[in-house]
């Protein structure tokens, strides 16, 4: 098997600005970085079961394109009382995040139990058929209606477990250091650092 050597750049299988800046606010470091965008304008198509077949399909091929080392993630929201929906289909759930929230909390209204999870899979890409996966999740509620205007998707009704504040409302600074991105990217900037 290949070795991981400390790459210069990185290539992020993303064209997601809010994710992008997520990604270097976290890593941060000597490392530059790139996007998928930069070599092709086309993306892929998310047709994986699990954030792990979604993440690595990224991954690999954007390696591919790009023949540089490749960090791809997949994400969702897995709601307890939905079965663990809408999860690996989150972005898909409604033509915006604003049907997509309205969905969200239809479905839960009346339902006491408002437990869910983000969650996160990063592979990094590193050489042919060679990956390392980092995971991280951050449990916490729903809210009864949407609050706050930073962050992304989801944000406005997600409430971090320890916090009575949704994510939009405690602001990227917070969510930085407690959301699943931000668990999984520390895992693998130890895994960097160790290299
Ligand atoms: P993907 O990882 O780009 O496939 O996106 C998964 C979807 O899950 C996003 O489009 C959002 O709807 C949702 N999601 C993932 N991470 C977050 C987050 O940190 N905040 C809010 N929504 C998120």
């Amino acid at each position: 098997m290949a070795r991981s050597v400390k790459p210069r750049s990185i290539v992020l299988a993303t064209r997601n600005p809010h994710k992008i800046a997520e990604i270097k606010a976290i890593l941060g470091g000597r490392i530059q970085y790139e996007s998928i965008g930069d070599f092709l304008g086309i993306s892929v198509k998310e047709a994986g079961r699990t954030l792990v077949d979604n993440s690595l399909t990224k991954a690999a091929f954007t390696f591919k394109v790009s023949g540089k080392p490749s960090l791809a993630d997949d994400s969702g929201l897995f709601i307890e009382a939905l079965d663990g929906k809408p999860g690996v289909y989150s972005a898909r759930y409604g033509s915006d995040d604003n049907e997509r929230i309205t969905k969200v909390l239809k479905q839960l209204a009346n339902e006491k139990n408002r437990r869910a999870s983000f969650k996160a899979v990063f592979i990094y890409y590193y050489a042919p058929n060679t990956y390392a996966v980092f995971e991280g999740e951050c449990r916490g509620m729903i809210a009864d209606e949407p609050r706050g205007s930073s962050g992304f998707g989801y944000d406005p009704i997600f409430i971090p477990k320890g916090y009575s504040k949704t994510f939009a409302e405690l602001g990227e600074k917070v969510k930085n250091r407690i959301s699943h991105r931000a668990k999984a990217l520390i895992r693998f900037k130890k895994y960097l650092t160790n290299l």
